[in-house]
């Protein structure tokens, strides 16, 4: 059963259109990898998924929340829409001046009224999940990259959303804490949580993903399972960009590489 329907989503910026007619479903408890070159609307997709962006048509449904953006639905409804997804930034927007902890349990205290002892006692749990046990009292400036990365995880846990919104995790940490947070979305996606992740770690795609999709223009080129869409893509589209994610030295400079 689809958690999260799109249906003939098209959003533009002024007249500068960014999403042409996108059509995606992400079954219950699957993993969906978003790929594609930069600008092709990877973001803009997921912003659209919970109400950040607001297309200009398309009806996006996330759980039980359904939303006909041509019939310009209210800030109460974009709200719901975008309170069953949680989102992790390829940077972290952790409170400076609050603990892992207390990043954690912010939103369920004071957004969603959870009792302050049983937030503390689920978000140690999620600390846990993470593996940052001992870090539940260190500040942000005192984690590194990818620790803080974690604790943005947990923090969007907290929330309980059906639905986990990745945009590029990894890509501004240091080589070396990438395997740590790669390894934490694969335990999630092993538990059951429903997610949809903008990344250009491949090998995760593969071996993680239930559904790759690959943008390019603003249109779904190419989807399907990773072995299909990354093992065996038709779409010379498709087979460019892998070959330079991949491979990065092997784009001629004029970039007519795609013979
Ligand atoms: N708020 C905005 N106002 C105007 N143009 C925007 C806005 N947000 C995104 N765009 C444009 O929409 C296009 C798609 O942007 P988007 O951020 O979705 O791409 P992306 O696939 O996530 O790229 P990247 O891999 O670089 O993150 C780009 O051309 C971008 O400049
Ligand atoms: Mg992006």
């Amino acid at each position: 059963m689809s958690l999260v329907s799109v249906r003939g989503v098209h959003k533009a910026f002024g007249d500068h259109v960014v999403l042409r007619s996108i059509d995606l479903e992400v079954a219950a408890g699957s993993v969906t990898v978003l790929i594609g070159p930069s600008g092709s609307g990877k973001t803009t997709l997921l912003r659209c998924l919970n109400g950040l962006d607001r297309p200009q048509e398309g009806v996006v449904t996330v759980n039980d929340v359904t939303l006909d953006f041509a019939k310009r639905p209210s800030g109460a409804e974009v709200a719901a829409l975008r309170a069953q997804s949680g989102m992790v930034f390829q940077a972290h927007h952790l409170f400076p001046h609050r603990t892992a902890l207390e990043n954690i349990t912010e939103g369920p205290i004071h957004v969603q009224r959870e009792p302050a002892a049983e937030a503390r006692a689920r978000g140690m749990a999620l600390l846990a999940q993470v593996g940052l046990t001992a870090k539940a009292d260190a500040y942000p400036h005192e984690l590194s990259g990818g620790q803080q990365q974690r604790v943005g995880i947990a923090r969007a846990l907290a929330l309980r959303p059906k639905l986990i919104l990745f945009d590029e995790p990894t890509s501004a940490l240091d080589p070396e804490t990438v395997g740590d947070v790669l390894v934490v979305m694969r335990d999630l996606a092993k538990q059951g949580w429903t997610m949809v992740v903008v990344t250009h770690e491949i090998r995760f795609a593969e071996q993680v993903a239930d559904h790759v999709a690959f943008l390019d223009g603003g249109v779904i080129v190419e989807d399907g399972p990773p072995s299909q869409v990354l093992g065996h893509p038709v779409e010379p589209r498709t087979r460019q960009f892998l070959r330079r994610v991949l491979d990065p030295l092997s784009a001629d400079l004029d970039g007519s590489d795609d013979a």
